[in-house]
């Protein structure tokens, strides 16, 4: 039986994936809506806001047969619907319910894995227990904080502490460049470092400067000299500026020594810079993640503890 890896596009990005997979030397055999099938196992994509690993062609003959299919298959199962809208949704509500609410910052993740299906024909499931995400269709909310954070820009550090570094953080020192008005700087305030650097050529929110512990630099990053600080546990970046300038910052610091982790959002213009975005993933053990809050725009990240 052929097996396909699933790739769902995010949407406005389907472009973005379809270069990524000819950049990787993957030809879609099939296509629906946002949903890209490619025969074999492959590894999961940056631009896919989920990525499904051995799916499997499944005839159904009613309803019934489906989710009686899928039950026997596993437990909570994601839907994107590609046509047969109304019969999917049937299929869907004979499933088994999860929970789908926001869940609150660094909340534990989700046990057990999240399927992946489709009706691709009215008779017809793709399905697989296997998948990149825990969340069904890999989006993820959180409660929102709607006093502190300045700005929404602290969502995508909530995400990534929350889905891609979990571990306790008990004191130490971090460095967050581009940081005004505020947002990645209070979270970093809120996660117990016992100082944080904050780096933008215009001011932070004086309430966030308010919570001690941070030491703003009015400059601009790039003239940063990594030998003017201690050593850091994570440096940190949502700097708008070219992916070029930042992988030079992330390199002088890299070279330093000094730095233990990082996480970066590399942010494009009109055009995905895929050339740069290569250049990054080439740094070893390090990965190139297109967050649920991400934009236009991917989070690089490298954790000492995988070097
Ligand atoms: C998207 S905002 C950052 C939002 C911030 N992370 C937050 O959560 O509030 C990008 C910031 O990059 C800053 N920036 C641009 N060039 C810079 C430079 N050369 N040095 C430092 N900051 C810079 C801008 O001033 C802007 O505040």
């Amino acid at each position: 039986m052929k097996h396909y890896t699933g790739y769902l596009a995010i949407h406005k990005f389907e472009a973005e994936l379809e270069r990524e997979l000819e950049i990787k030397g993957l030809t879609p055999a099939l296509k629906k809506d946002r949903l890209y099938l490619v025969e074999g196992e492959h590894p999961p994509m940056i631009w896919a806001q989920m990525s499904a690993f051995g799916l499997e062609f499944i005839p159904i003959t009613s309803i019934n047969d489906g989710a009686r299919k899928l039950k026997a298959l596993g437990r909570n199962w994601g839907l994107f619907t590609v046509g047969n809208h109304r019969r999917a949704e049937l299929i869907q509500s004979e499933l088994p319910k999860y929970n789908t609410k926001p869940i609150p910052f660094r909340h534990p993740l989700p046990n057990g894995p999240m399927g992946f299906w489709t009706l691709w024909e009215p008779d017809l499931i793709i399905a697989t227990t296997r998948t990149s995400s825990p969340f069904a269709l890999g989006e993820m909310d959180f409660h929102e904080d709607k006093v502190m954070p300045p700005s929404r820009a602290y969502l995508k550090l909530w995400e990534f502490f929350t889905v891609y570094a979990p571990e306790e953080i008990s004191g130490g020192t971090s460095i967050d460049v581009g940081s005004c008005p505020g947002g990645w700087t209070w979270v970093l305030r809120t996660l117990n470092f016992d100082k944080i650097y904050s780096v933008d050529k215009a001011p932070i929110e004086k309430r966030i400067m308010d919570l001690g512990h941070i030491d703003f630099r009015k400059e601009s990053a790039f003239g940063l000299n990594p030998d003017d600080f201690e050593p850091i546990d994570w440096f940190c970046s949502d700097i708008i500026c070219y992916p070029e300038r930042l992988l030079n910052l992330v390199n002088r610091f890299r070279d330093s020594g000094k730095v233990k982790n990082f996480v970066c959002t590399i942010k494009y213009q009109a055009e995905t810079d895929w050339e740069k975005t290569l250049k990054f993933l080439e740094i070893p053990n390090s990965r190139i993640v297109h967050l649920h809050h991400n934009k236009h725009e991917v989070t690089w990240f490298l954790k000492g503890d995988q070097q």
